[in-house]
């Protein structure tokens, strides 16, 4: 009996760029970004492609498989940070878009861990009332916010959605099993994105380079493994569950070569671990949703099925969640 999800949803845009297409953009070849991240191709938002529109076609398919009405959902939250408008929040444009007008609705800033940030958040909610619906999303479109001159970013990230609608099960033994979050804002400088210019003169920040991703990838890199690593063994500690109790992994997709690490640490069986970065790219808080939604539609998921999902992003933010399918 707890927390469960009742449907998933996501949606890519239809343009791909493939690394080949990098090669005319930036100094880079694909051999490079495969060898380094994993990454093939990732998509990019056109036309009618804007994040709350690729979170709201996510958030219908959700809705869908879940049987679940949108005037029925009481929470909407958006994990994302390219929401094409500061204020409202992208949750806002969604809850218009699909009707969900008994809702409140807000926007999670927690980088590529604002989909798991979520699934927190409806679980504490949901546990507190059992006729609680909330549908997360995990939404970016993070090409508009790459400097296409900086080949360190810009061949990693790419756009997409993904949706999850959750509610509570008497179900024995299904749902939430435990969550374990953190977050360090000390280190923010190793992975950050200004907003506009300040039109306050007393308020400019002297370098702010724009509204694009700055990273340091290497040091990132050496955080996210530890972070991970760290934050699952704590929820193990936690719930009482080891590694040999767990059906799939589903991780945040930010790097092949982070999550070969992650899963040597740990002794996590390779076939267990759900990869799709090669196709899409880091889709920051929209990894996991869209991995979530197309494991669940291949039937890759069995009632009772025990799911580790891990994250870890800018902020920094990161951490791990156990749900009993
Ligand atoms: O979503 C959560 C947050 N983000 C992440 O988790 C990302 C974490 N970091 C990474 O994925 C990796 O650090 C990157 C993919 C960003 C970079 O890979 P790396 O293996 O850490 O490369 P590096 O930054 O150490 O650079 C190695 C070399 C450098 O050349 P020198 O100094 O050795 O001559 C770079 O200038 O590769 C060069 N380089 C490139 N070469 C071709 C950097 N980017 C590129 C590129 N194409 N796109």
């Amino acid at each position: 009996m707890g927390t469960v999800i009742l449907g998933t949803g996501s949606c890519l845009p239809r343009k791909a760029l493939t690394n080949f297409d990098l090669e005319k953009i930036v100094d880079t070849s694909d051999e490079w970004i495969r060898t380094r991240t994993g990454i093939e191709s990732r998509r990019i938002g056109g036309k009618g492609e804007k994040t709350y529109q690729i979170a709201t076609a996510a958030a219908r398919q959700a809705l869908d498989m879940a049987g679940v009405a949108p005037e029925e959902i009481d929470l909407l939250i958006v994990g994302t940070i390219s929401s094409h408008m500061l204020m409202p929040s992208c949750a806002c444009f969604v809850q218009k878009e699909i009707g969900a007008v008994n809702a409140f609705a807000y926007d999670v800033n927690a980088a590529c861990s604002g989909f798991l940030y979520g699934i927190d958040i409806a679980d504490k909610q949901i546990r507190a009332d059992h006729d609680f619906k909330v549908l997360v999303i995990g939404a970016e479109t993070l090409s508009s916010r790459l400097n296409w001159r900086d080949r360190n970013t810009c061949i990693v990230f790419g756009d997409g959605a993904g949706a999850a609608v959750l509610g509570h099960s008497d179900d024995d033994g299904r749902g939430v099993i435990g969550t374990n979050h953190c977050s360090d804002g000390r280190l923010w400088q190793l992975l950050y994105m200004h907003n506009a210019p300040s039109t306050n003169p007393d308020l400019l920040v002297a370098d702010n380079p724009g509204v694009h991703i700055v990273m340091e990838g290497r040091e990132v890199f050496k955080y996210a493994v530890k972070a991970m690593e760290d934050s699952i063994v704590g929820l193990f500690g936690k719930t009482g569950l080891t590694m040999a109790d767990v059906d799939l992994i589903i991780p945040h997709q930010a790097n092949m070569r982070i999550l070969k690490k992650v899963a040597e640490r740990l002794e996590m069986p390779e076939e267990k671990v759900v990869l799709n970065v090669m196709n899409y790219g880091n889709t920051s808080a929209a990894t996991i949703p869209i991995a979530l939604d197309e494991t669940n539609r291949a039937a890759m998921l069995r009632p009772g099925d025990t799911v580790l999902f891990c994250t870890f992003g800018g902020g920094f933010t990161w951490g791990a969640t156990l749900i009993s399918w």
